[in-house]
């Protein structure tokens, strides 16, 4: 039986790509494996959205396809936004790789390398090639959200991420995701009810609705009832039976409106964690980021969620240095780092991208101001995570048991409503089930309990 390695790197939606690429060549009887020496097919999802995410999985293929190894017929490929993004141009880079596929083109991976590995298995191939396949697939296809589908999250699973549109049209100054996730498109709701009908057939108990900006789902409806399309989603997700957890990610301002605040009041499936990415406290630098909205109007929409939900814990994304951010401009965002009390940040040093308004703009920040300020905003914000952690030790959560944990197999691992992880010492409970744990301690990041 062939075997096939695929390798993440980037966000949810990659992840969510490469489990619907795994799934396929699952259907055509491939295993999967994590061994670099026994696989045939070697694909890597790369990811654009910082320089180092791309140079990263540059040179893991450049190893890959240089290192010695008793299959010659290997089919390597590159898939996601990077293939997107550089296209044929990767092969200059990487003479050895076969196949780059793009971010619309992920259902016909399978189809693509396996022809190729059938065809070298048929002939007498000894040595490794120096020169690969080099099939190329980036083209954008018309009506591509009718195709997010056929997905199997790997079995056992009780959490599964549901891709619910793709692209993004904001055009965000620093931002190459547009460029490689198309133009903003909807799946129809039936679609999405069906493929979560499917999958809580299958055992997962909470969901992740993946969008760039995802509460901007379906915003071509009519508002019925004061409540757009994305909030009639969530409440015909709540009304599932045997869906326990809703998560969604990421929201934006634009587009957040009173009905989504609301949401946390009546929905008890909606889960108490929302990631919802600030990127700079500073109204000149969001202008400049060509983020149309105010800071003031980010914090109130944080308040107001509290507000509807008091034990809401709110994760964001901030970027550091960006062109012509002055000390002050970073105060700015230290400030409301500090008004939210954030549960925990992604922090970026800014990273410019080609063919973006901002890699073009004088006064990029030199590297030296980038990590002084990347690393105190870091204790900023590892000091406020760490203290509202430590405000969870002896209250009682509810955790989704995901299986054993990662560190010790004799544990169960699982998460809070929160979206916290939580290490459940003693006791048996049964892998997708919602258990109540008593927290009793807690070590920075990880919370530690036990089942009452
Ligand atoms: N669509 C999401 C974000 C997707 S990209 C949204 O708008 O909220 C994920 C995160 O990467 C962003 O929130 C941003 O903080 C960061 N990011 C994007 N482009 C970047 C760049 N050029 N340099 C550094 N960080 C970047
Ligand atoms: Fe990028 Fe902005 Fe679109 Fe998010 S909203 S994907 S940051 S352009
Ligand atoms: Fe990266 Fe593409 Fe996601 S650029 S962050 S993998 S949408």
């Amino acid at each position: 039986m062939p075997s096939v390695l695929i390798k993440t790197y980037g966000c949810q939606m990659n992840e969510r790509d490469s489990e619907q690429v795994a799934s396929m060549f699952l259907a055509g009887g491939y295993e999967l494996t994590k061994d670099e020496a026994q696989a045939d097919v070697i694909l890597i999802n790369t990811c654009s959205v910082r320089e180092k995410a791309e140079l990263k999985a540059l040179g893991k293929m450049g190893l890959l396809c240089s290192r010695p190894t008793a299959k010659p017929w290997v089919v390597y490929g590159f898939m996601g936004c990077m293939s997107q993004s550089r296209a044929a141009s990767l092969f200059r880079d990487v003479p050895r790789l076969d196949v780059v596929t793009g971010t619309q083109q992920y259902h016909h991976v399978y189809e693509v390398c396996n022809r190729l590995l059938r065809s070298r298995l048929g002939q007498n191939i000894t040595e490794h090639f120096r020169k690969g396949a080099h099939i190329c697939r980036t083209q954008q296809e018309d009506g591509f959200q009718n195709a997010i589908r056929d997905h199997l999250p790997p079995s056992g699973n009780c959490t599964a991420f549901v891709s619910i549109m793709q692209g993004c049209e904001m055009r965000c100054s620093y931002c190459i995701v547009p460029s490689t996730r198309g133009s903003e498109c909807s799946r129809p709701a039936a679609d999405i009810l069906q493929e979560v009908r499917e999958l809580v057939a299958r055992g997962v108990k909470e969901v992740t609705l993946l969008g760039q900006i995802v509460n901007r789902y379906g915003r071509e409806e009519a508002i019925i009832n004061g409540r757009s399309a994305f909030v009639r989603l969530l409440e015909q997700l709540n009304d599932m039976d045997g869906l326990e957890r809703i998560r969604f990610t990421s929201p934006h301002p634009i587009g957040f409106r009173e009905d989504l605040v609301n949401a946390y009041t009546y929905l008890p499936k909606l889960c108490s964690h929302i990631h919802f990415p600030m990127q700079s406290g500073s109204d000149r630098i969001l202008q400049l980021m060509r983020r149309p909205y105010k800071n003031e109007k980010y914090l109130r929409l944080c308040e107001a969620m509290r507000e509807a939900r008091p034990d809401l814990a709110i994760t964001t994304d901030i970027i550091v240095g960006f062109p012509g951010e002055t000390d002050e401009d970073y105060q700015q965002t230290k400030a409301a780092v500090e008004r939210i009390q954030f549960d925990n940040a992604f922090i970026f040093q800014y990273s410019p991208r080609r063919d973006t308004v901002a890699a073009a703009m004088d006064n990029q920040i030199c590297l030296r101001v980038k990590e002084e300020r990347n690393h105190d905003l870091l204790e900023t914000v590892n000091r406020i995570a760490i203290a509202r952690n430590q405000a969870l030790v002896g209250t009682l959560q509810s955790i989704l048991v995901e299986g054993p944990s990662k560190n010790n197999e004799s544990r169960l691992q699982g998460r809070t409503s929160q979206n916290k992880p939580v290490i459940i010492e003693g006791g048996t409970a049964e892998v997708g089930s919602i258990v109540p744990v008593r927290i009793d301690e807690c070590t920075g990041f990880t919370l530690y309990g036990k089942v009452e």
